[in-house]
């Protein structure tokens, strides 16, 4: 059944139909380069294997697994989504994996999860959120972090559309809603660290597009 929008002019509330064929999609659309450059990235959070991960938006749970593969049966990840349709991606994927765990939670609104976790992730969400909403997501982030933990947004990296080659232009332009626009602008180290995050760490992929932003307490 189709889910009605929280925010209807959000690109990241996807239609069941996309959500369905999510990992297809953007695979193909990248020609593989999408999927091989996240999971570098994430071989690049120096994820120990007992690792406790809060997973913000983990959809089908692809960053999951690529998250998973670097943990032993002491660590866990969690995944919160609120889509139906990834929750069925996401519990057939594990479906055999005991600390790999799904609930159905809004990541836009304070929440309060009964335990505390090592690092928390969210890969391609946050820049769907209108800026004030984005600001309870980091705060649901911190609140959930052990002390010395880290966050990491993987998503785009800051840059200006207009010194951008046009073809870029014209296809960001094409795919990405309005508050992805609004998110390229923002200094993302300030902004966190208003938040309270002290030290940042970034790596940088697909032409510097995109980047994995580390940010630690
Ligand atoms: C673009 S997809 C990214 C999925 C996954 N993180 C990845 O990188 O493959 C955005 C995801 O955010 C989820 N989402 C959107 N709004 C949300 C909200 N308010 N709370 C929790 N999840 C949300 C969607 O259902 C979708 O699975």
């Amino acid at each position: 059944m189709k889910q009605k929008k929280i925010y209807p002019e959000s690109g990241v509330e996807l239609t069941p139909f996309i959500s369905r064929n999510y990992d297809r999609i953007l695979g193909t659309a990248s020609l593989g380069l999408y999927p091989r450059a996240v999971k570098q990235a994430i071989s690049d959070m120096d994820i120990s294997h007992g690792d406790q991960i809060l997973d913000l938006g983990c959809g089908t749970g692809l960053n999951t697994e690529f998250m998973a593969a670097h943990l032993n049966e002491q660590g866990s990840i969690h995944g919160l989504d609120i889509s139906d349709e990834m929750a069925r991606q996401f519990e057939k994927r594990f479906v055999n994996t005991q600390n790999i765990t799904f609930q159905n939670q809004r990541v836009d609104i304070p929440f309060q999860l009964d335990r505390k976790f090592d690092k928390v992730f969210i890969g391609l969400v946050i820049h769907g959120f209108p800026h004030e909403v984005r600001l309870t997501v980091i705060r649901n982030a911190m609140n959930h972090l052990k002390p010395g933990g880290s966050f990491y947004i993987l998503d785009f990296s800051e840059f200006d559309m207009n010194s951008i080659p046009f073809h870029h232009r014209a296809i960001f332009k094409a795919v990405e809603c309005k508050y992805a626009f609004d998110f390229i602008q923002r200094d993302w180290k300030s902004i966190l660290r208003e938040q309270g995050f002290k030290e940042f760490r970034e790596n940088f992929f697909l032409k510097k597009y995109m980047r994995l932003l580390q940010a630690d307490i």
